[in-house]
């Protein structure tokens, strides 16, 4: 909080504009409504002198009263209107806007009266709430890429292997137009898409051997549970996209069996990278293969494990920049 860049509306910026305003209209009012009830009293009075009747005149007077009254009564009305209730529907409906959600509704109030105040105050109030809460959100997504980046370091085999993932993920995403922001996603997606590993025991996690079936059900259920942790991060829809990792275009993957578009776009990247990725690394049962091999084996399984069109993406972008890509020593297709 104390950091914040906001600017508060200091009390001594403030000028009673709309209550002096108000004040001297109201008694311009009242001065001309009693000149107009004294001018036609007099007059009626007159009127009287000369024989006319006198309760002629008095139902005058009272009718002139009660239409001044009318008149005044309007005209505040109006005023408190166009003072007072205007904008505080406008402050209320800003309120409203917030409560569903949307962090940019502001007043912008240019006055500098007493709901100016309030309206700069208010608009102050809620870009500090936004900033803290933006914060808070960074504070997450860090927390769970440093648990992330702590599940790689855990096995030197696997070490930077999110980071890569990142890597050819957005790569992919490139390729296929998406735009910066979306991109920029995608690989926060290859970073954390095997967080919910921190949650595998050791003893599965790091086994040299072939895993048993009871542990490679363990290990099955990180994809789950790094859902739950990117979503506890407030990344949702990123975390929709690590449960999907393990999905198969086929069917047959995990956790939810999906099929073909029905696993999310992201989802499907994210399976073809990681694949890779695995596969031209080094495991303590395996030699890591070449890039060419990798390829090879992605459109093997093109249209069964991967999405076809996924796949082709993935070996063209290789293909194109077998020089930047992160372990480059081992990409010399020749
Ligand atoms: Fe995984």
């Amino acid at each position: 909080m104390s950091e914040s860049s906001v600017d508060i509306a200091p009390a001594r910026q403030v000028r009673p504009a709309a209550r002096v305003k108000t004040i001297v209209l109201m008694l311009s009012g009242m001065l001309l409504s009693a000149a107009a009830m004294y001018l036609v009293a007099r007059s009626e009075l007159e009127r009287v002198a000369h024989g006319a009747s006198a309760e002629g005149a008095a139902r005058i007077v009272i009718l002139t009263i009660m239409a001044i009254m009318v008149a005044f009564s309007a005209l505040c009305a109006a005023g408190f209107y166009r003072v007072i209730f205007r904008p505080l529907s406008e402050l209320n409906r800003v309120i409203f806007r917030h409560a569903a959600g949307d962090r940019d509704a502001r007043l912008n109030w240019e006055r500098t009266d007493e709901l100016g105040m309030i309206g700069h105050n208010f608009d102050a109030m809620v870009s500090t709430i936004s900033q803290s809460e933006e914060r808070l959100r960074d504070f997450a997504e860090n927390a769970v890429r440093a648990l992330a980046l702590a599940v790689d370091a855990k096995d030197p085999y696997t070490r930077h292997h999110s980071e890569r993932v990142a890597c050819y993920a957005a790569g992919v995403a490139t390729e296929l137009g998406f735009s910066a922001e979306h991109i920029e996603r995608v690989h926060t997606a290859g970073v954390l898409h095997d967080v919910g590993k921190i949650a595998v025991p050791d003893a599965v996690l790091l086994s040299q051997h072939p895993l048993s079936d009871e542990q490679y059900e363990t290990m099955k259920g990180h994809s789950v549970a790094g859902e739950r942790l990117v979503e506890g991060a407030g990344l949702p829809q990123i975390a929709r996209w690590v449960r999907a990792h393990h999905e198969r275009f086929d069917g047959r993957g995990y956790p939810d069996g999906l099929a073909g578009e029905v696993i999310p776009l992201e989802g499907r990247i994210l399976a073809v990278a990681d694949s890779f990725e695995a596969m031209t690394s080094d495991r303590y049962y395996r030699a890591a293969m070449s890039a060419q091999d990798a390829l090879a084996e992605l459109q093997r399984c093109a249209g069964s494990q991967f999405d076809q069109r996924l796949v082709e993406i993935m070996v063209g972008w290789v293909m194109a920049h077998e020089q930047k890509l992160p372990i480059a020593e081992r990409f010399v297709l020749s």
